[in-house]
C-alpha cells in the first residue's frame, strides 16, 4: 500500500520524505573514516527540516570535519521550526526562500559547556556569514554545482522523482556519495551499468528493508502503519561509492547445485535462485538471483553480468516449491506458455567449488 502511495507521490513530483536520526546514525556509523578532515555537502537538505543536517552539525568535531555545507531547494512547502532561523532582510517567508549553510567550526558558543543544537542554532542565528540566498537551490543550477565541485562527500536523501539525474550529476563530478534511494533503481538503465562495473554499490541498508519517513502528505501518509504523518516504504536502501567492510564479507554458500532445484530459463543461459542464501556453491555458470541479492554482495566473491526479467517454462515452475502463479507476468517464450520473473541481476561465482 504504502509503495503504491510512494509511486503516486513520485509522478505527482511529491518529494517531501523526511529521513529520520535514527535511520541516519545506523547507516553513518559504519563511514566515519571518510569523513575525517572532509568537506560533506547535503544538497537536498532544509536546516529547517533535515536530520542530516542535524547528524554532521552535531558531530561535527567527532567527525573531524573541515566543512558542512548544506542547500535548501525554494520548492520545499514545508516548514520546520527545530532550528529557528530569520532573514530580518527578507521580506519571504523563510519556506520560499532557497539558501544555503556553510559551517567551518562548531564551539562552544553558547558557553553552556557542551557543544550541541544550542550551539548550532546560536551560529546561524548570530553569523551572517554562514548562511547566504541561493537563486533556487535546485541540485542542478550552477550555484549548486559549484559548491558541489567543493565537496568530497555528498550525503542526503535526493527526490525520488529526480534519482537517475541525481545520480548521474554525482557520478559526472566524480564524487563519493551516501545518498537514500528506492531497490528498483538498481534496475534503471542509467544506473544498473554503474553497480555492474562496480562504481556503485548498496550501503548496509534500513532496518527490516522499509523506511519510515516523515511526510506532510496526509493524503499518502499511511495511518495504522505508525503515527498519521509517518509513511512506511519497503525497499528503501542507501546507495554508495564509500568503501565499507561490508563489501568484503563472503556470502557463505551452503547449496549444491542440481538441475531439478535450479531449473533454467527459457530465454538467458543462467539458472534461477529466488533466494540470495541459496546461490549454489559449485555452479561456475550464469545464475538469475533477485536484486536483493546485492546486499551480500562481495567483487572478489562474484562477477556481475546483466539486469533481466527472464522467464521460465510455467510446467517446470508449477512443480516447484512456494510457486504462485501471476497470469499477468506469463508469456508465450518460443512456442512454450512461461512465466516471466521478477527482475532478476545475471552474476556469475568466481570460484565455484568443484563438485
Ligand atoms: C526525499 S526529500 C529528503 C529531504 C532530506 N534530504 C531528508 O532526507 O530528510 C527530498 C528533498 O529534495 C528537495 N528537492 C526537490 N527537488 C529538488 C531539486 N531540484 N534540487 C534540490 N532539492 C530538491 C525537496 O524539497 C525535498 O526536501
Amino acid at each position: 500500500m504504502a509503495n503504491k502511495n510512494l509511486n503516486a507521490a513520485k509522478s505527482a513530483k511529491k518529494d517531501e520524505f523526511y529521513t529520520q536520526l535514527t535511520d541516519i546514525e545506523r547507516e553513518l556509523q559504519h563511514y566515519w573514516p571518510h569523513f575525517r578532515g572532509k568537506t560533506v555537502l547535503c544538497n537536498c537538505d532544509d536546516p529547517y527540516e533535515s536530520n542530516f543536517f542535524k547528524y554532521f552539525a552535531l558531530r561535527f568535531n567527532q567527525l573531524g570535519l573541515k566543512k558542512l555545507i548544506c542547500t535548501c531547494y525554494n520548492g520545499s512547502p514545508v516548514q520546520g521550526n527545530e532550528l529557528l532561523i530569520h532573514f530580518d532582510d527578507l521580506d519571504a517567508e523563510p519556506t520560499k526562500i532557497a539558501y544555503k549553510v556553510e559551517i567551518t567550526e562548531v564551539k562552544d558558543l553558547n558557553g553552556d559547556g557542551a557543544v550541541d543544537l544550542a550551539d548550532v542554532r546560536y551560529l546561524l542565528q548570530n553569523d551572517r556569514n554562514v548562511m547566504a540566498t541561493l537563486e533556487s537551490g535546485d541540485f542542478r543550477s550552477a550555484e549548486c554545482i559549484e559548491l558541489l565541485q567543493q565537496a568530497d562527500v555528498v550525503v542526503t536523501n535526493p527526490p525520488f522523482s529526480l534519482f537517475r539525474e541525481y545520480i548521474g550529476q554525482l557520478i559526472e563530478y566524480g564524487k563519493k556519495f551516501i545518498i537514500v534511494g528506492h531497490q528498483n533503481a538498481i534496475t534503471y538503465k542509467e544506473v544498473f551499468p554503474l553497480i555492474k562495473e562496480n562504481k556503485v554499490w548498496l550501503g548496509y541498508g534500513f532496518k527490516g528493508g522499509a523506511a519510515h519517513f516523515f511526510s506532510p502528505y496526509e493524503d499518502i501518509a499511511t495511518a495504522g502503519d505508525h503515527r498519521r504523518d509517518m509513511i512506511r516504504v519497503s525497499g528503501v536502501t542507501w546507495f554508495t561509492n564509500l568503501e565499507i567492510p561490508k563489501r568484503n564479507e563472503e556470502l557463505d554458500l551452503v547449496c549444491r547445485y542440481s538441475p531439478e532445484e535450479y531449473p533454467k530459463y527459457q530465454d538467458y543461459d543462467a539458472i534461477e535462485v529466488s533466494e540470495s542464501n541459496a546461490v549454489p556453491y559449485d555452479y561456475d555458470g550464469y545464475i538469475g538471483v533477485p536484486i536483493t541479492f546485492l546486499n551480500f554482495f562481495n567483487p572478489e566473491q562474484f562477477e556481475i553480468l546483466d539486469c533481466c526479467e527472464p522467464c521460465i517454462r510455467l510446467d517446470i515452475l508449477r512443480k516447484m516449491p512456494k510457486f504462485k502463479e501471476y497470469k499477468s507476468r506469463q508469456k508465450i517464450c518460443n512456442g512454450i506458455l512461461c512465466q516471466k520473473k521478477y527482475h532478476r541481476i545475471i552474476i556469475k561465482n568466481k570460484h565455484p567449488k568443484p563438485l
